[in-house]
Order: structure tokens, then sequence, then C-alpha cells
């Protein structure tokens, strides 16, 4: 069995996430978070929050999920969101073209559809399934479309990513941050996509979630501050599709694989942020897009790719989108979008730069990572997640339901919430069997509440990954917890 079948498999019995609308025989493209994969995921968001957001100068909102055609016709989507697609002609089967010649070894970058007909004509492509025959490459547009209003109802879609809310904000956002550059503004939420072939779970998705940031600069300022600190940082950059190099930022400024500070710092912080959900540094690597794929609006784009049992996923891309959108919208709108240069006196459309990361890819490439097999100190699988994304700090267990274990324990429970450590409790089964409970879902610290604990005030704490205890006065307990969650400590003997 493949590793995802398997991760699969535990995230249905353990409450990660499961298809829509289940019962009904689900869709393709659609998953719902269960108790534990809603809170994991929740905790993901608000480590980029804390990176990505918490920063003198930056902004989040939240902007709407359906927008008017005009908008998208502007951003380019009406016109050239759109994947290349085959049908096959004797069932009702469509394939994303470039797949199918990836297949044959053909990694073709979609430019230019006559192109992509001639190779298949060329290459015989048959349906991979029924081995019948299929039709001409033509193009698919990837937004979902509706109306709005019930008389001369407006053409709306739901949004294909986050960042064209953030670009109609920018004007009043900026007049309320003091009409200064850089202004960044970020934005976390769903973005919706009718993928042709919806595949590998979370990974191609219809509705997933985006975590976006805009950073709005004068182009002739491409300075970060505080730049110092993080130029000796190292990261891996992947080069003409296969060399790997680990460089430094300011390496990689010097060799001009990066445009600016601003880029490189936000590739850095995305590779800090993997590291912190607990993201494989040695399966983690940036790469730079040749110039010949960059979308028509990017002068350049470095997609953070890992690799898991699906294969190398693409995490986040990062873009530097120009004065593209904001010049688009200023044309299609009317609206002056522009900005005064305060020291030369002339006028402006700032440019963007642009690191947007996938929240359901990067949960499902964490479970991957953080997963641990059956092994002689433990049988049963479980999750290594670090403790600030695991879905509880601890878990509270009196060791007998009786004798008074059980409302001590109530009672070390309250006190960790009135300390705002997330825990639960549990009575239910022998200790043993409460302790995998826990492992199987990634919990860092189970208490146990046992008869000591009646005459001594105090508890156990078990750290999961090794399984090892002490035992731990309760008037320290709380911020002993805190002390070992920012520590990201796991173990006894770390
Ligand atoms: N605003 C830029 C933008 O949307 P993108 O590369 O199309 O760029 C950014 O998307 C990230 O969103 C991707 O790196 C990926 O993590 C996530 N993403 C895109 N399409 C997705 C899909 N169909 N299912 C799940 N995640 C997706």
């Amino acid at each position: 069995m493949e590793l995802y079948q398997r991760i699969f498999e535990i995230c249905l019995q353990r409450g990660f996430f499961c298809p829509s609308a289940e019962i009904y025989g689900s869709l393709a493209g659609f998953y719902d978070y269960g108790p534990i994969g809603f809170r994991i995921v929740e905790k993901m968001k608000q480590l980029w929050r804390e990176k990505f957001v918490i920063q003198p100068g930056f902004v989040e909102i939240k902007t709407s999920l359906i927008l008017p055609k005009k908008v998208l016709e502007a951003s380019g989507h009406v016109k050239n969101f759109s994947d290349p697609v085959v049908f096959c002609k004797k069932e009702k089967k469509a394939f994303r073209a470039d797949q199918l010649l990836a297949n044959y070894g053909e990694f073709h970058h979609f430019a230019n559809l006559e192109e992509l007909k001639e190779k298949f004509k060329k290459l015989k492509i048959l349906c991979p399934d029924c081995k019948s025959e299929l039709s001409e490459p033509t193009t698919f547009n990837l937004m979902f479309g509706t109306t709005a209003g019930a008389i001369d109802p407006a053409e709306v879609y739901l949004r294909p990513e986050t960042a064209q809310g953030i670009f109609l904000n920018f004007k009043r956002v900026f007049l309320q941050a003091g009409s200064k550059l850089p202004l960044a503004i970020a934005q976390a939420g769903p973005s919706f996509r009718n993928e042709v072939s919806p595949r590998k779970g979370l990974i191609r998705l219809r509705e997933f979630e985006q975590m976006e940031l805009e950073y709005f600069f004068n182009p002739k300022k491409p300075e970060f501050e505080g730049f110092e600190k993080f130029a000796s940082k190292k990261i891996i950059f992947k080069l003409n599709n296969q060399e790997k190099q680990e460089l430094s930022l300011k390496q990689a400024l010097e060799k001009k694989l990066v445009p600016n500070q601003i880029f490189s710092t936000f590739l850095l912080w995305q590779q800090e942020l993997f590291l912190s959900w607990g993201i494989d540094q040695k399966k983690l690597w940036f790469k730079i897009i040749p110039k010949q794929e960059l979308p028509h609006y990017s002068l350049c784009n470095v997609d953070a790719e890992v690799s898991t049992s699906y294969g190398e996923i693409e995490l986040s891309g990062t873009s530097y989108r120009t004065d593209f959108d904001l010049s688009s919208h200023q044309n299609y709108s009317k609206e002056n979008l522009e900005v005064l240069d305060e020291e030369t006196k002339t006028k402006f459309i700032p440019h963007v730069i642009e690191p947007s990361i996938g929240l359901d890819r990067s949960f499902y490439t964490v479970l991957e990572h953080c997963y641990r097999e059956k092994s002689k100190t433990k049988d049963w699988e479980w999750f290594a997640f670090p403790p600030a994304i695991a879905p509880y700090s601890a878990a509270v267990f009196p060791l007998m339901k009786k004798d008074g274990l059980d409302s001590l324990a109530k009672e070390v429970y309250l006190l960790l919430k009135q300390n705002k450590i997330d825990c639960y409790y549990s009575d239910v089964g022998s200790i043993g069997k409460r302790y995998a409970r826990a492992d199987e879902i990634g919990v860092p610290y189970c208490l146990t509440i046992d008869y000591d604990s009646l005459e001594k005030n105090d508890l156990t704490l078990r750290f999961r990954d090794d399984g090892k205890q002490i035992r731990l006065a309760i008037n320290v307990l709380a911020s002993k917890i805190l002390e070992l969650k920012e520590k990201g400590l796991t173990s006894l003997e770390q």
C-alpha cells in the first residue's frame, strides 16, 4: 500500500478529513475537515499569520468570495485562466492534455494550443483508461461562474485566487495606512477552481484555501528593512528543472536568481514557516521557474516544492507581479490607483511581490512528513507534529474514574483552559489505550492523575515521542507546558 493510501485511511478514521457530501457519494475535488484536521489547519494558519502578517506595515483583510465578471476580465482570468483538455470519444471523461503528454515523457509547458494539437496527433495519444480515441485538445476555463440577483442578474465568478480582493482594496487600505509604501496586505481564505481532473486527495481540489500576501512597493526602492539579518540564511534552490544548490539569500541575489531583497526574504520566511509546521527540510526546495514558463505578468516565479508519496508537489508560488494587476484594474475601472513618490513628486503604480501558499496541500504534506510507523516502543502509528500545530497541546487523564482522581483531573483540565492551553479530558478505556489514542493524533503531552497526585498535588507528564514520564507539581504545570511547547520539546531527552 502506498503511503498516501494509508494516510488517507488514517485520516478518515481519526477525524482529519473526509470527502464532502460523503453520504451522497461525494463530488471529486471537495473535502471536509473533521474535528482534528480542522484544529491543525487553523493552527497552521495562525503560524502563517505570525510569520507573514504580524510585521510592521503588514495588515490582513477578508474580501468577498464572489467577484463581478469585470474584475476577472481585468485580471486576465476570463481570457487566460484555462487548462488544455481532451475528451474521451467513447466514455464521458476529460483529461488534462498537458498531464497526458507528461505520461509520454513530454513535459510540455502549455503556451500554444496549435502546438499541443500537433503533439497529440503525432504521438497518437489514446484515452489512458479505455484506449479509445480522444478529441483534439481544447481549452477549459477553470472558474466557477454563476449569477447574482433576481432582476438583470450580474455575471459573477467564485474567486480563483484571494489576491484579486486585495488589489481591489489597495487604494482604500493604502490611504488608511497613511499613504506610505511599502505596504503589505495579506488574506487567507477559500479559492475555487473547476479543475479538470481533481486528484490525489487534498493536492488538487476544486475548493481550497490560500494564504496570500501582496507586498506593494516602489520599484525604485526594492530593499527590505532588516535584510542584513536574513542575508546569510540559506535555502535550497532547484535550477534548470533539475540541479539543486544550497545558497544564501545574498548569493541568490548576486547570481540574479531572485529579483530583490523582498522576494528573497519571502522565500526564507516560507521555508521557516514550512519547517515550523513540521515539513521535512530534506524534502523541501525552491524551484526557479524558467523564463519561458513565466505567466505574462511576472518577472520572476519561484515555487516551493516538496517530495511526498504522490511525487513532487508545489506548496507555494512566489511571484513578482510587477504593476500588472493594479494597472489593469486602473484601466478597466477608470479609478486612479497611482501613488505619489514624495521624494521625486512623481506618480507611479506600485509593484507587487506575492508569496501565495496553499493550506490544504501543506496540511497533507505535514501529515506525510510527520507520520511515524509502528515501532518496538509503539505498537501504533502516530504523528510527530510540532507542538505548535498539534490538534491539542495536552490530554488530561485520571488513572481511574473513581476515588477523586477524576475530579482532580477535571480541575487540572480547567486550570489548563484558564491558562489558554488547549487540551482534552478523557477517562474512557485503559490508560495505555488513552496514550495510544493521544499519540495517534499527535498530542505532545499526556498528563495523568494517579493516587500519589491526591497526596502530593502533582501528576505525571508523558512525552509523546519517547513515552518517558516526569512528575510535576500541579502549580507549575501550566508554565511548564507553555515552556515545552515554546521550545518544541516532544521527548524527555531532547
Ligand atoms: N495568486 C497566485 C496563485 O493563486 P497559484 O500557484 O495558482 O498562484 C498558489 O496558487 C497555491 O495555491 C499553490 O502553490 C497551491 O499550494 C495552491 N493551489 C492552487 N491550486 C490548487 C488546487 N487546485 N488544489 C489545492 N491547492 C491549490
